[in-house]
């Protein structure tokens, strides 16, 4: 694997240059113990859009019953990490384990199983804009399961306790706060019991206040459910309250991932500066 960045020669397509080889120094770090399986595998994946390499040879393991978080810098293909894992897209080369399976290589049918082992909460537009709260956490249920409206009644309006808005079932996600439609699509989420569940920017465009409750619900809510719970943030606040287990993405791979106190005190230069926020360091304004 070692070599390939280099290697790619004549297509010229980044024209900033990548990091040392060894600022990736846990990018084979998959097999590095984290005392359980990883519940998600990327194993050497590499995806373009036309000319544009957005994943370079990913290996990245998101353990099993712990929360994670997927850090980066905007662009770096996070959101696609994401569409991977539930086969909205699939790599050019490599493989995505979930739970040990291939995504790739399912049929139709298989795929539709095991989505229904994920809760996702998507980066843009969680609603569905012409549905009231009580239907969109509903859908997964009525699209997934066989369940009669009674027994769908009593799961969504418990998830919908949950959250904080037994009340604001009737209500139109227009109707609501970004907190609250947050807060609505994690219901939706959750709404199956899901083994694994990804979050995308569960926090952006929150008050500190609200993303710290927020996370605060995610802590609770993992903790009563347990799971491969991910989590992809730019604020570094909410990584260092949830976080158990961080990967940090650029420029197509993991520079490092571990226990969050590893990656909190690492020694790698790009780390230490995405993890500070500084604005010295090899991350610039690309
Ligand atoms: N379906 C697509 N077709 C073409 N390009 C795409 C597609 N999806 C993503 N990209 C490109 O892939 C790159 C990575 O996108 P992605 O949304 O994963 O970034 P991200 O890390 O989630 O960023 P952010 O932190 O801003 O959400 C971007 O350059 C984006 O334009
Ligand atoms: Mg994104």
């Amino acid at each position: 694997m070692s070599g390939d960045l280099q290697s790619s020669g004549p297509d010229v397509v980044d024209e900033v240059q990548p990091p040392r080889e060894d600022e990736y120094h846990w990018h084979t770090g998959l097999n590095r113990p984290t005392g359980v399986p990883d519940a998600v595998e990327f194993l050497g994946v590499h995806k373009a859009f036309g000319s544009n390499q957005i994943l370079r040879g990913l290996n990245m393991g998101l353990p099993e019953g712990k929360i994670s978080m997927i850090l980066g810098p905007s662009g770096t293909g996070k959101s696609v990490c994401i569409k991977h894992m539930v086969g909205l897209l699939y790599p050019d080369d490599g493989d995505v384990l979930v739970h040990g399976q291939s995504v790739p290589s399912m049929r139709d049918h298989e795929l539709f199983e095991m989505r229904k082992k994920f809760g996702v909460l998507f980066q843009d537009g969680a609603l569905f804009g012409s549905m009231n709260l009580y239907d969109n956490v509903a859908f997964p249920l009525r699209q997934h399961t066989d369940k009669g409206e009674d027994e769908i009644r009593d799961i969504v309006s418990g998830r919908l306790r949950e959250v904080g808005l037994g009340d604001s079932g009737e209500k139109m996600p227009n109707e609501l706060s970004g907190g609250m439609r947050k807060r609505a699509g994690f219901a939706r989420a959750l709404v199956l019991d899901p083994d694994i569940v990804l979050f995308d920017e569960p926090d952006s465009g929150l008050d500190p206040v609200r993303t710290a409750l927020l996370c605060e619900l995610i802590q609770e809510i993992h903790a009563e459910n347990g799971g491969a719970y991910t989590v992809i943030t730019h604020d570094i606040m909410s990584a260092r309250r949830v976080a158990e287990y961080i990967a940090v993405l650029w420029r197509g791979r993991i520079v490092e991932a571990g226990p969050a106190e590893e990656l909190f005190n690492s020694e790698n230069a790009f780390v230490r500066q995405f993890l500070s926020g500084a604005a010295q360091g090899p991350l610039g304004m690309e």
